[in-house]
């Protein structure tokens, strides 16, 4: 049977095994999918071994991602972009092809949600690997403005430097953030610490979509937070991660799975619904 996994660390709690054999299921595939928590120093023996024991494709999370892009034979153009790898497939030719759907992800979950990113003012929070992900997808929807924000402002700079050929992004510091914006989209790692991004609560109003790329059982606190000063539409991580993967399946199987029941499943698995 194809053999797929995630390599993570930790992984033990990764959905991606769930999310993966229903994709299986649905699209009538026989695949099997399954985890690797290599050591940190490990991952590139890990990856190799997988694939000479005939593994057909892999995911990469957390804290791998950046390693897997010096690792494959080729990069996709996204992943190129994104700087990072999460999911790779060893072609027919018997190349290692790196692919990042991260960042397709996040826009097929806004759109599934209704939120039209045409001609919008976005305010993307943090500048890390997560944010660099998603700029060049968010960008391809045309946004009338694409601000970064980021605690550290000279990696927002930066960010907002490299992808200024995609489209209008600049960087701002918290302070000097006016609005309104249409969309606020949480990259930072400050909901995982139960901590919030400095954002002033004057900008949430209450037409503003507020995206969280962390997700839990309960809200994150930076959705609470929203919540709070009057944010309606709240989303979290949860279908990004759903959406991402199918993005992934797509690429091995050449398949498109649908997503909505599944994300119906993993909120039940998870205990939300
Ligand atoms: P990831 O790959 O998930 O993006 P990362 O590259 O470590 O992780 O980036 C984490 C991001 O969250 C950074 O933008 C970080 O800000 P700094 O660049 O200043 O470190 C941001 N972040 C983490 N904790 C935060 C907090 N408590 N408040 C605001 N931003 C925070």
């Amino acid at each position: 049977m194809d053999r797929y996994l995630v390599f993570g660390h930790p992984v033990r709690h990764s959905k991606s095994p769930f999310i993966h054999t229903l994709f299986a299921r649905q699209t009538q595939q026989e695949l099997e999918y399954g985890l690797a928590e290599p050591a940190v120093d490990e991952f590139a023996h890990a990856l190799r071994t997988f694939f000479d024991q005939g593994g057909k494709g892999c995911n990469v999370t957390v804290p791998f991602k950046e390693q897997a892009f010096t690792l494959v034979d080729r990069l996709s153009p996204r992943a190129k972009l994104a700087g990072a790898v999460n999911t790779i497939k060893l072609t027919d030719d018997g190349v290692l092809l790196g692919d990042n759907t991260d960042g397709a992800g996040l826009v097929a979950d806004l759109k599934s949600h209704g939120v039209t990113l045409a001609d919008s003012r976005i305010l993307l929070l943090g500048a890390g690997g997560a944010a660099r992900g998603a700029l060049a997808p968010l960008l391809a929807e045309l946004p009338s403005e694409l601000v970064i924000a980021n605690r550290t402002h000279t990696k927002a700079q930066q960010l907002a430097a490299e992808f200024h050929d995609l489209g209008p992004v600049t960087a701002q510091t918290y302070e000097q953030l006016a609005g309104p914006f249409d969309l606020v989209i949480n990259s930072t790692s400050a909901s995982l610490q139960g901590e919030l991004p400095p954002l002033a609560p004057a900008l949430i109003h209450t037409d503003i979509a507020i995206y969280d790329m962390m997700y839990g059982a309960s809200d994150t606190a930076f959705i609470s937070w929203a919540k709070q000063h009057g944010a309606r539409q709240t989303m979290d991580g949860l279908g990004m991660l759903v959406e991402q993967a199918a993005e992934a399946f797509t690429v091995w199987r050449g398949i498109r799975p649908g997503t909505k029941q599944v994300l119906r499943e993993l909120k039940r698995n998870l205990g939300v619904i």
